[in-house]
């Protein structure tokens, strides 16, 4: 319920102007906006930590900004935001000119990559984050909602590990994102894995599937494949849950190398077999996405219910 008005003015038509359901409401709207541009989002997420969750979401936002289409990549991984220092940004916000009035821009990556992380509303990248849920929720319906994200075919959603508040918050917010699952092949990172499908299925959120990571070991010398883990078991997975799998990309040190450069090593042009298999996960990511289109909502009023609606009271 909304507080009486503060501050009546001609543009409050709902008495709640100037009150915290108002500003609330507004946010919504503008959330509504920005989302209602957006074709595709996706969830990039897994149950454990360091699966290799960045480096699929930046590798996926490459491969599909290589292939022409317009991509945002956003870092909801607030404690530990990773995505500048695989991309090698270091642009702060603060530095640039902004309008009152206008969106705030994200960084740009290249001609068709937009990025979004903590670390570029950061003054200092290592100063320490202590948030709770409420500040995170509103950290990152901010970064949908005061973001100039334009119109993108994909959005890439980068999460921390687990199903905290990033996931639901996410999950809340953007009711058509779709997940993908990233998985090793050790046992205990598949039952980790089991934990997030369930989450999905909780919160009704549509998986396209799973990438197993680290599957098996590149010599860098003679690039030949040894198995280190047992492979295969995101397959296996995957076919138990009733989900696609996308692919698996090899451990290849060349990886690590490039996400500390800045130059991610899985976009570029090299013939290398974790680069192929990365290539073939863009490919099957975008087979699943036009299996299944979305319509994208119109928001000509400003709402993405497409007519003049009343922010505080419109379901749309
Ligand atoms: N296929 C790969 N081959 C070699 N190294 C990899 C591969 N995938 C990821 N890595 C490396 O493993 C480390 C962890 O990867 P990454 O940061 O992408 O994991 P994460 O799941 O996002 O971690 P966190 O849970 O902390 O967010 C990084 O140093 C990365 O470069
Ligand atoms: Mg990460
Ligand atoms: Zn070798």
């Amino acid at each position: 319920m909304g507080s009486t008005c503060q501050q009546k003015s001609s543009s409050c038509s709902s008495g709640t102007c100037g009150s915290a359901d108002a500003k609330i409401a507004k946010q919504d709207m503008a959330i509504k906006t920005s989302l209602g541009k957006i074709k595709h989002k996706i969830l990039v997420m897994s149950g454990k930590g360091g699966v290799g969750k960045s480096t699929v979401s930046t590798n996926l936002a490459l491969g599909l900004a290589n292939r022409g289409y317009k991509v945002g990549l956003m870092d909801v991984d607030l404690h530990g935001p990773d995505i500048c220092r695989m991309l090698n940004l270091s642009d702060k916000l603060h530095d640039v000119k902004i309008d009152r009035n206008e969106l705030l821009p994200p960084m740009q990556y290249g001609e068709n990559l937009k990025v979004v992380s903590l670390e570029y509303l950061m003054e200092d990248r290592d100063d320490p984050i202590i948030w709770r849920g409420p500040l995170k929720l509103q950290a990152i319906r901010q970064f949908i909602a005061d973001m100039n994200w334009g119109d993108l075919d994909y959005l890439i959603i980068d999460a921390p590990p687990g199903t905290g508040d990033e996931p639901l918050t996410v999950a809340q917010t953007i009711k058509d994102a779709q997940a993908i699952v990233v998985t090793t092949p050790q046992e205990v990172a598949l039952a980790d894995v089991r934990k997030s499908l369930n989450f999905c299925k909780h919160v009704k959120m549509k998986v396209i599937g799973m990438v197993e990571n680290m599957s098996g070991f590149i010599c860098p010398h003679c690039n030949k494949g040894v198995e280190i883990f047992k492979t295969g078991g995101g397959e296996k997975t995957a076919s138990e849950f009733g989900i696609n799998f996308l692919g698996k990309v090899p451990l290849d040190p060349r990886v690590v190398i490039g996400g500390d450069d800045g130059a991610p090593y899985l976009s570029s042009a090299s013939d290398s077999p974790a680069v192929k298999a990365f290539a073939d996960i863009v490919s099957n990511v975008e087979k699943e996405i036009a299996a299944a289109p979305i319509t994208l909502k119109t928001a000509d009023s400003g709402c993405s219910c497409g007519s003049t609606c009343n922010p505080s009271t419109c379901s749309c």
